[in-house]
């Protein structure tokens, strides 16, 4: 846990837009943690606070009954929120940060007496020594994806205790085009880290082969996964498993009263490890939102290409092939989704759009290649902007790109012969179509 002098608590008391006062406040580089109204005072006590931000939107008098009697402890207080005045009588008000950014700065710099000092390049130093005393002379296991955020941890592990961590990279026969061999070049090749790749290809492939149900697929990719994972760690012997748990994954888990002691660290993303595999955990980005952990991750040396990677999911292709999955058809979405993504950054959309790719639809229709008949499938592209995932936007690409996408996919990629553009939001469509 990184802790710094300049700790602002944000009290959550039913606040929709917490984790964005958090931002607010972090991007003065003052460091902030989230804590439900109902945290003990001694916990609070415990981070050594220099001052209280109340965040209250809307809540009942009860929980302003509930909510210990945090002005004893003479911090200064700052109320943000319709309802926080309530809870903070005694406070100084602010709009919601939205409308009134400066007032937060404000309070923390002139009342709480912060100097925001508190930059990335000073988290990595805390994070390094952090794993170090932690991890002592022992081993550390990561199980690495290829997304940003366990390709972070695994360059600050790195940094922390070198040869002693071991990432472990299964690769599923799910994965997008080059994509095993690109994680390989990356940590393997250019940052000299121990990397168990683990081909499971056929292991997975095998007992998903027919499988249409989308939830079914879910199932035996995470059991697998758990278990080709698990294999290659015992092997290991680690004691720690490193993990990319970031912040907001565990202030979507605090609930806002109840279970007060535990809130701060009742979160577990390993969720499924088998029991007998006992490990101590190491998360040092838990305390980081996502933007961060890529500047953490920009400032290690990580290739900005990885950093800016769209979210990927889980189960990858899988649940971008619609109905049963087989070799063939992978290799179609494989090859069309590697087309769509090179024309999305070639024309340099890619980053301006939240996730842009190809499903693979297992319908045929007639067309017409090369003067001959044709009977084959369907490719539709998908392209949303979204904030955070709950709803989204479809993103209006260009036609021109999205020709030049559909007409290389027809003819770059044997066995499709129409390509599709979904212009469906969300809600009320999901962003995947599994
Ligand atoms: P939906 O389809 O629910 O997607 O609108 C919301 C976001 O979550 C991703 N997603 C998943 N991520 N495992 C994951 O790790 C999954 O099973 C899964 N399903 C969807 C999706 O890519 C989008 O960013």
């Amino acid at each position: 846990m990184k802790r710094t002098p300049e700790t602002v608590i944000l009290l959550n008391c039913g606040c929709e837009n917490i984790q964005k006062i958090a931002r607010a406040v972090r991007d003065r580089h003052i460091y902030t943690m989230v804590m439900p109204y109902s945290v003990p005072i001694e916990r609070l006590q415990a981070e050594q606070p220099v001052g209280i931000i109340v965040c209250a939107d809307r809540i009942s008098a009860a929980a302003a009954e509930k909510m210990p009697k945090f002005t004893a402890l003479g911090l200064p207080m700052l109320a943000v929120g319709e309802a926080a005045a309530e809870m903070a009588p005694e406070a100084r008000r602010a709009e919601m940060p939205e409308g009134d950014v400066s007032a937060l700065a404000e309070f923390c710099f002139r009342d709480c007496g912060c100097s925001g000092n508190w930059t990335m390049e000073k988290f990595i130093d805390e994070a390094v020594a952090d794993i170090r005393r932690q991890v002592g002379d022992g081993r550390v296991v990561l199980g690495l994806s290829g997304g940003v955020d366990s390709s972070v941890v695994a360059a600050l592990i790195h940094k922390a205790i070198g040869d002693r961590l071991t990432c472990v990279f299964v690769n599923h026969g799910l994965l997008r085009k080059n994509e095993a061999e690109s994680v390989q070049e990356i940590f393997g090749r250019n940052f000299k880290m121990n990397l168990k790749y683990i081909n499971a290809s056929d292991r997975f492939l095998d007992k998903l082969a027919g499988v249409a149900d989308p939830e079914k697929k879910r199932k035996i990719i995470g059991k697998e996964f758990i278990d080709v994972f698990a294999e290659a760690a015992a092997e290991i012997n680690a004691p720690f498993l490193g993990q990319g748990t970031i912040y907001p994954d565990i202030l979507e888990s605090i609930p806002l009263d109840g279970n007060p002691a535990g809130v701060i660290k009742s979160h577990h993303n390993v969720g499924g490890l088998p029991p007998d595999l006992k490990f101590q955990l190491v998360e040092p980005v838990e305390r980081l939102f996502k933007d961060e952990v890529r500047v953490v991750g920009k400032l290690l040396g990580l290739p900005a290409e990885l950093l800016n990677r769209h979210p990927f999911p889980g189960p990858s292709l899988g649940v971008r092939h619609l109905g049963p999955i087989d070799r063939k058809t992978l290799q179609i979405l494989r090859e069309a989704d590697a087309i769509v993504t090179e024309e999305l950054r070639n024309s340099g959309w890619y980053d301006k759009t939240w996730q842009t790719f190809a499903i693979f639809v297992p319908v045929k229709t007639v067309g017409m290649k090369n003067h001959q008949r044709t009977y084959d499938y369907v490719i539709a592209i998908r392209s949303i902007n979204s904030v955070d995932a709950v709803t989204a936007e479809v993103v209006r690409l260009p036609w021109e790109l999205l020709f030049k996408m559909s007409d290389r996919i027809i003819h770059e990629v044997e066995g499709v012969n129409r390509v599709v553009y979904d212009i469906t939001h969300k809600p009320p469509g999901t962003i995947e179509w599994e």
